[in-house]
């Protein structure tokens, strides 16, 4: 093993001294994340299926684009020490919600809803948290609306339910999310630069979201 590779870093972190430890934890890791890829697969095609239908009729609603991600060791390890929880596998699944990540980006703000509501119907779905920052933006000026879900993935030998984050935006919200995190992120701002820099992104932020209403009423005129 590399001495890069996260898998090591993880062993070290938990101090297993052992070479054959080192390697236990390596699988049971491995194994661990392969579960998540597996969901995150599943919601992707759920998306996908979904996707199909609306392509068909008249509204043409179609999914801008589909991104989805499993989140790097060293950023679960950072999550979980901020948050003062132990890592380890079984913190992992029980403290984060957002291993797996399926991001859906669409073109109108009606386009979220009805896609979240067709996820949501399916009776292999099970919600566990929503979180609407479209219509509670938060304070940055951040919008989306954030579902954890739980679906089983099948296995060979057993039905595993498994977690999923799925954020839905319109290309105007991940427009902004993306400029602002590039903005913002790591940035070691004076106060002032700081204060300045929140209002106006919160003015874009505004500027964003009169865009969406605007193209949504155009939408409606069809
Ligand atoms: P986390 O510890 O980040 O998971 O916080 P949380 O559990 O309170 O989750 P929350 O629902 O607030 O959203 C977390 C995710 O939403 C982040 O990983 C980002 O992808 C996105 N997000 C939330 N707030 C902002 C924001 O102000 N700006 C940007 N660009 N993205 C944000
Ligand atoms: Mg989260």
């Amino acid at each position: 093993m590399s001495e890069q590779h996260p898998l090591q870093r993880f062993g070290e972190y938990l101090n297993k001294s052992s070479a054959e430890e080192i390697r236990q934890m390596a699988d049971d890791t491995r194994q661990l994340i392969s579960y998540y890829r597996c969901a995150m697969w599943e919601i992707e095609t759920k998306f996908r299926v979904l996707d199909e239908q609306l392509s068909l009729n008249q509204s043409g609603c179609r999914i801008q684009a589909l991104q989805s991600r499993i989140k790097t060791m060293p950023s679960i390890h950072e999550k979980l020490l901020r948050r003062g929880q132990p890592f380890t596998l079984q913190s992992i699944e029980e403290n984060l919600f957002d291993i797996a990540g399926v991001r859906v980006i669409c073109s109108f703000v009606d386009d979220i809803y009805l896609l979240a509501d067709g996820l949501l119907k399916q009776d292999d779905v099970r919600l566990i948290e929503k979180k609407d920052y479209i219509q509670f933006p938060k304070d940055s000026g951040y919008r989306s609306l954030h579902l954890i879900i739980e679906i089983p993935i099948f296995l060979f030998n057993e039905k595993r339910p498994t977690k999923v984050e799925v954020q839905l935006r319109t290309i105007a919200m991940e427009s902004w999310a993306n400029l602002e995190h590039h903005l913002r992120y790591k940035k070691q701002l004076l106060p002032e630069t700081k204060a300045v820099m929140d209002e106006e992104l919160l003015e874009c932020a505004l500027l964003s979201h009169e865009l969406d209403r605007k193209m949504q009423r155009l939408r409606n005129m069809l």
